[in-house]
């Protein structure tokens, strides 16, 4: 388990080559959040266990991580670490508890400035308090034994700072925003403080067998234009910029979802990311012409169309994939994760017609 110097050879490559720009077969595929709420599987692991029990037991994150990966064996061409980016705020120091059914709980969220010192750890050691991710991941890529490339993440800095004072979800993020309207010093203090944790995780997830990574911006949209320059972007070019100084730029490709964010666009491209995530909001022509083949584009139909029966996903599917162009600059996945109520079997529709277009499209 702890062996992170002779990992089995990598048998399906795409998702990399697609980062890197290099041409590809068809067009590879995988899904934000495939392993977890709708399978059957998981759904049975989690009445035995804990959700952060299960991604503090290398095991059992394991073996959450695989089930996708087995359950459509051949059709996933990468494979995501079973984790939560709420990892980040509890190796802070805060506690988050993840209720069933509504989704994760801060009993002491930040509500003003002076709790940053009261909750906050001065300095975050992540071998020390997130050992247990680097353990799975290692573990991982040893059981995945070269079938797919296994992705390691975080959530942005922004998305994590609204969690902290928010307290779990909302509809408003109206005290996230009251910090970076009425304390945006202090607000530029935490976002920062919580980079350079991001920083070292994603630093550790590759040592430890990472071999792609996304950093989510999932609220990313509830900023409008300036403040997301002013309150996201920036953290966002720090992370990609230091985590290539430490490890070499060609170390790992990294891909860079910032949900809502359509505006932004153009500068996600120019950051280093290699990768850039869109939501459903993005034809792939305006995509392309916006980011002018500088980074591959990773996306993007609405989850929803999961509900639409066989008819709508492959439509959907099909339109995307001719859209996007299959073998070059292009990673198909949904536009944001897969929904808790989806059938697997209109996952494995989506999957099988992706394969199908993406090869009439390279043959073309
Ligand atoms: O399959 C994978 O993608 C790997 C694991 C993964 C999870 N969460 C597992 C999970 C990943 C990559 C995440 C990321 C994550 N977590 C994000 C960013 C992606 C996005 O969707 O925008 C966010 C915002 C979170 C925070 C979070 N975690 C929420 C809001 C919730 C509750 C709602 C929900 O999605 O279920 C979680 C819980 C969570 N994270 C579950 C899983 C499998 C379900 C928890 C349970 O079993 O009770």
């Amino acid at each position: 388990m702890t062996d992170t110097t002779s990992f089995p050879p990598l048998k399906n490559d795409l998702i990399i080559r697609a980062a890197r720009g290099e041409k590809t077969e068809r067009a590879p595929v995988w899904v934000m959040r495939q392993a977890g709420r709708y399978l059957p599987e998981f759904r049975a692991e989690r009445v035995e266990n804990d959700f952060f029990k299960i991604c503090r037991t290398p095991e059992l994150a394991t073996k959450v991580t695989l089930q996708p990966i087995d359950r459509y064996d051949g059709l996933l061409d990468a494979s995501i670490i079973f984790s939560d980016i709420l990892v980040i705020p509890q190796a802070m120091g805060m506690t988050v508890e993840m209720v069933p059914g509504k989704g994760p709980h801060f009993p002491t969220p930040l509500v003003v400035p002076a709790d940053m010192a009261v909750q906050l750890k001065e300095k975050v050691d992540v071998n020390q308090e997130l050992q247990y991710v680097f353990d799975a991941i290692t573990m991982t890529r040893h059981a995945l034994n070269g079938r797919v490339p296994l992705i390691g993440f975080v959530g942005a800095p922004w998305t994590l700072m609204a969690y902290m004072i928010e307290g779990g979800g909302s509809k408003t993020l109206s005290k996230a925003k009251e910090w970076i309207f009425k304390h945006p010093k202090e607000s530029h203090e935490l976002l920062s403080r919580i980079t350079d944790v991001c920083v070292d995780f994603l630093i550790g997830q590759v040592l430890a067998g990472a071999q792609m990574l996304q950093v989510f911006e999932s609220w990313g949209g509830e900023l409008g234009p300036h403040d997301f320059e002013h309150f996201s972007l920036p953290y966002l070019a720090q992370i990609v910029k230091r985590v290539k100084l430490e490890l070499g730029e060609k170390a790992v490709p990294m891909a860079i979802f910032a949900k809502g964010s359509w505006y932004a666009l153009e500068k996600l491209s120019l950051i280093g990311y290699e990768t850039v995530s869109l939501d459903w909001t993005h034809t792939p022509e305006s995509a392309k012409a916006i980011t002018q083949g500088r980074v591959t584009l990773q996306g993007n139909m609405d989850p929803n169309v999961l509900y639409g029966g066989d008819e709508a996903i492959v439509a959907a599917a099909t339109r995307m994939v001719r859209g996007f162009g299959s073998t070059r600059r292009y990673i198909a996945n949904l536009g944001h994760g897969i929904l808790p109520t989806v059938p697997v079997e209109a996952m494995e529709l989506f999957l099988k017609t992706v394969h199908r277009v993406g090869l009439e499209v390279a043959a073309e």
